[in-house]
């Protein structure tokens, strides 16, 4: 075994050990939350919460809880359970948005079913964890919440605005990436700390921690989306160039490119020919911007990793440098 898999499997029994029970009430919330006397409801509502994904944010959530307060409570299930709630939402929209074909293994919604039920049910989500996030009667909580949700949104949005444009910006890149992806994996954290009455410091540095995190793993998420198989992240290989979405690793290999090399970039882009993808790869400027993104995605998770000190000594802080690690070095 590499040090990789050793530190993946140290990982999966961590997080039994000390987040399973957890992890199995949140997700007795969640289906608990999306029963639906509608025979058609809940064949949609199965589809969706029978393929769980990673559920790093709910876990985010309970793990700086737990680092804080030293155990978890009612409040901070719901809410975990309310921020998976959200980031599902979220990806059935973005699947509609990216004429995806497959998500976490199986068909999207879209195609299971029709583009009318995604966009449907998109918003029955986010409407049933609002309203989730609001039984528990922290309306600070559920500020919070908003104000994240708001941001995932004109994250997509500005997305969309930047394809139009062919925009190459890094910076436009970053802050399309805080948004769509920070602002969730901050809010998660956060939320984590407040339900743990984490001084304010720690309240900040846990925010500061969740949307540094986001940053590198959508950076590596725009990586995958390059250089692995379907059948390893569960969803369509090259989505991204399908639909002209240029991420950091192409943004830096048009940086890192000659004239004639960027060129041929460019053609090999526009070019909607099977091999693009393959074709892309063996480009040395395209190997030389996956790597600058992984070093950036690296350089990430590294400071994030120093608002960990913020929190007691505790096995919940040392599995959050493991989920760091996990979150740049993962391939799916
Ligand atoms: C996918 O998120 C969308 C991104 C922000 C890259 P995840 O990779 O957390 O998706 P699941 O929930 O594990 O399927
Ligand atoms: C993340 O972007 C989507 C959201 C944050 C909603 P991607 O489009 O890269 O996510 P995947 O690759 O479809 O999971
Ligand atoms: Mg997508
Ligand atoms: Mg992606």
């Amino acid at each position: 075994m590499n040090t990789e898999t050793i530190q993946t499997a140290d990982l999966k029994t961590q997080l039994a050990n000390l987040l399973s029970g957890d992890l199995a009430a949140v997700n007795a919330i969640l289906r608990r939350r999306l029963r639906s006397s509608s025979d058609f409801v809940s064949d949609i509502t199965e589809h969706v919460s029978r393929f769980q994904g990673k559920q790093i944010r709910p876990i985010l959530l309970l793990l700086f809880e737990r680092a804080i307060a030293g155990h978890s409570s009612e409040c901070g299930k719901t809410l975990a359970a309310a921020v998976e709630m959200i980031h599902t939402a979220t990806l059935v929209h973005d699947d509609v948005i990216d004429e995806a074909e497959t998500r976490r293994h199986v068909a999207t919604v879209h195609r299971r079913w029709n583009t009318e039920t995604s966009v449907l049910l998109g918003d029955y989500l986010f409407s049933k964890s609002f309203h989730m996030a609001a039984s528990t009667g922290d309306a600070e909580a559920c500020r919070l919440i908003g104000l994240a949700t708001d941001r995932t949104c004109e994250g997509e949005l500005n997305q969309t605005a930047a394809r139009l444009q062919r925009s190459k910006s890094e910076f436009d890149y970053f802050r399309i990436i805080r948004d769509k992806t920070g602002q969730l994996f901050g809010l998660s954290c956060l939320l984590g700390a407040r339900s743990a009455d984490g001084s304010l410091q720690q309240q900040r540095a846990a925010r500061r921690f969740g949307i540094r995190l986001g940053l590198a793993f959508q950076i590596a998420d725009d990586i995958l989306d390059l250089t692995e198989t379907a059948s390893s992240t569960g969803k369509d290989e090259g989505n991204d160039l399908q639909n002209g979405r240029l991420t950091l690793p192409l943004l830096r290999a048009f940086r890192n490119a000659s004239e004639d090399e960027a060129d041929e970039l460019q053609a090999v882009l526009e070019n909607d020919a099977d091999d693009r993808r393959t074709a892309l790869n063996a480009a040395p400027c395209v190997q030389q911007g996956i790597r600058s993104a992984q070093q950036t995605a690296l350089e990430l998770v590294q400071r994030a990793k120093n608002d960990l000190a913020f929190l007691p000594d505790s096995a919940e802080r040392s599995l959050l440098h493991l989920i760091a690690g996990f979150a740049v070095q993962r391939q799916h």
